[in-house]
């Protein structure tokens, strides 16, 4: 079985048209695999085969959650296999193994759409113990690091001579099929969101030791491609390509933040010169399906080298300290997406708060960058159960210069109550009173997670805007979407509640209930909060039993 090959497009797929054919509609799926396939399921880890690897501990800090979040101070810890352990061990680690029955499957301290991750991480190192100078890919499996080039010292300091004290570039890839398998054509839409969480975990782990992520949005993908040895096409599946979506720069936050950063301008042609260990893994034997709109995207969405434009968000007050006194580390990897919820549960008004006023961005405040641009992504919400607030639809726009525009664009009826008691700087809107739950289960492709939850929510894009700067602005909407998606994850656990991503919704329906009627506005992703109800029958196992923490 194969899925009909699209006749040869001379105009590149405009993203307008990748999303518009990738919605969910109530009378209609977008294009997905009849059947699944699940002899034929995709290996979730990559693996180099023989190179180098290199053993990470898994340690530990002691900061509180509450105080990470809240943007406390925490000294820098030096470059090291140590510290590199803390950060993946918190960022993209297993962080448990499941097991029910017969079963027995992982889990990361990242989430990701059906647990399929198709997020890969390398690292960019200079010279440290135990450590050469050179590149390496992160292995979730077995928490190491494995080597696929070295560089020589006059590389070396081409790429890390002008950076900060210990700093280094880590880099982050997406392999679409692993996504595809399952997902079909929509399934680059969950890379993307996927991405934008995975950076938002390494944010968070970041300033555990006190550094910080800077994404290198200005550069093009094809100089992240040689740095991460991904321009190497001899040594991956043909029909599994995996490609550059984000290099950051890593660096203590007591160092001067770096200016915009340069990789050197002959880098492809030195790096060709090494010699780079190692092929990638094949992740599937018989791929029954094919799906090329995916691969039509991602060239269609191609990011050349531009300039580094950063409209920065709106300065605010610090946000309520949540109430939580677990360790970070603790609340990280016990965050998890509830697959059920306890319909009866209310969540406490304060809370509620604290949680949305997590999701503006702050410089510097995980999973928020040190500059971030101001927010395109804006937040209608599903009030089911919050004590103390009436059920019904509200926003928050995360910008507060965007609320009129947001009025004109939906519909004529909702009445833009402000909320009292809220915090003058979180502009949230009561739009109408209603019982929302059955209309948010249903507009989620019927999954009940969206109404048993306390509240549910759809993140509105400004979706035109973030296109304007070129087709790669797509993936920037999708990874602002991802990271909120972080926030809101583990701020849920730090209000001892859990929370879920929802990508499978119903897009038009959607905007038809909010009354937007063109692409100035559209949803890129859902996600619910409540309490969960547990699987008695799932049993949890340490993540690394070899590894002593
Ligand atoms: C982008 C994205 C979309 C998701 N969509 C759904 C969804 O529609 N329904 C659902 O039940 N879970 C959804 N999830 C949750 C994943 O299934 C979950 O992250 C995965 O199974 C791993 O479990 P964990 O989050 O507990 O680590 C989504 C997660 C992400 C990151």
């Amino acid at each position: 079985m194969t899925a009909a090959i699209h006749p040869a497009r001379s105009a590149r797929l405009s993203m307008h048209d990748y999303h518009r054919r990738t919605k969910h509609h109530l009378d209609g799926y977008a294009k997905g695999p009849d059947t699944l396939d699940w002899d034929d399921q995709p290996d979730p880890f990559r693996d180099y085969g023989q190179h180098p690897c290199v053993q990470l501990p898994l340690t530990e800090s002691g900061v509180r959650f509450a105080n990470l979040a809240a943007g406390r101070p925490v000294p820098s810890a030096p470059l090291g296999r140590d510290s590199l352990g803390a950060l993946l061990s918190c960022a993209l680690a297993i962080s448990s193994w499941k097991q029910q029955g017969a079963a027995r499957w992982p889990v990361r301290c990242n989430p990701s759409s059906g647990n399929l991750h198709p997020t890969e991480a390398y690292l960019a190192l200079p010279d440290r113990a135990e450590l050469p100078a050179g590149l390496y890919h992160y292995r979730p499996q077995d928490h190491q690091l494995g080597r696929r080039c070295r560089y020589p010292a006059a590389l070396a300091d081409a790429l890390f001579g002008e950076l900060p004290r210990d700093g280094f570039l880590l880099g982050l890839s997406s392999v679409p099929w692993r996504e595809a398998w399952k997902y079909g054509e929509r399934a680059w839409r969950y890379c993307q969101l996927d991405l934008g969480h995975a950076l938002g975990s390494i944010r968070y782990a970041a300033a555990l030791l006190g550094w910080r992520v800077t994404g290198l949005a200005h550069l093009a993908d094809a100089e992240v491609a040689a740095l991460l040895g991904l321009d190497r096409t001899a040594e991956f599946e043909a029909d599994e390509p995996e490609y550059p979506e984000l290099l950051c720069l890593v660096s203590p936050v007591d160092t001067p933040p770096a200016a915009a950063y340069v990789l050197p301008q002959d880098l492809a042609i030195r790096l060709k010169a090494l010699s780079w260990y190692g092929k990638a893994n094949r992740l599937s034997t018989r791929h029954h399906y094919r799906w090329p709109l995916i691969d039509e995207a991602v060239r269609s969405a191609e990011k050349p080298r531009t300039a580094l434009i950063i409209d920065p968000a709106t300065p605010l007050p610090a946000p309520t300290p949540y109430r939580c006194d677990l360790p970070a580390p603790i609340l990280i990897r016990r965050r998890r997406s509830a697959q059920a919820y306890d319909g009866g549960a209310a969540l406490d008004k304060d809370d509620f708060f604290r949680l949305l006023d997590h999701a503006l961005p702050r410089p510097g405040l995980p999973p928020w960058a040190e500059r971030p641009a101001r927010a395109s992504l804006h937040l209608v919400l599903f009030v089911h159960r919050v004590a103390g607030l009436p059920k019904g639809v509200y926003v928050l726009p995360r910008r507060p210069d965007i609320a009129s525009e947001l009025q004109i664009a939906m519909r004529d009826a909702f009445q833009w109550q402000p909320v009292p008691e809220c915090p003058d700087h979180l502009p949230l809107f009561h739009l109408v009173g209603a019982d929302a739950r059955r209309s948010a289960a249903r507009l989620a492709c019927q999954q009940a997670i969206a109404g048993d939850g306390a509240f549910s929510l759809a993140m509105l894009s400004e979706f035109e805007r973030g296109l304007a700067i070129g087709p790669w602005g797509y993936r920037t909407l999708m990874r602002e979407a991802g990271l909120l998606g972080q926030a809101l994850y583990l701020g849920a656990e730090a209000c001892d509640l859990q929370g879920t991503g929802i990508g499978c919704f119903f897009d038009d329906a959607l905007h038809d209930l909010f009354g937007l009627q063109d692409q100035r506005y559209q949803v890129l992703y859902q996600f619910t909060v409540g309490k969960a109800v547990h699987d008695g029958r799932i049993r949890q196992q340490r993540p690394y039993p070899q590894l002593v923490d």
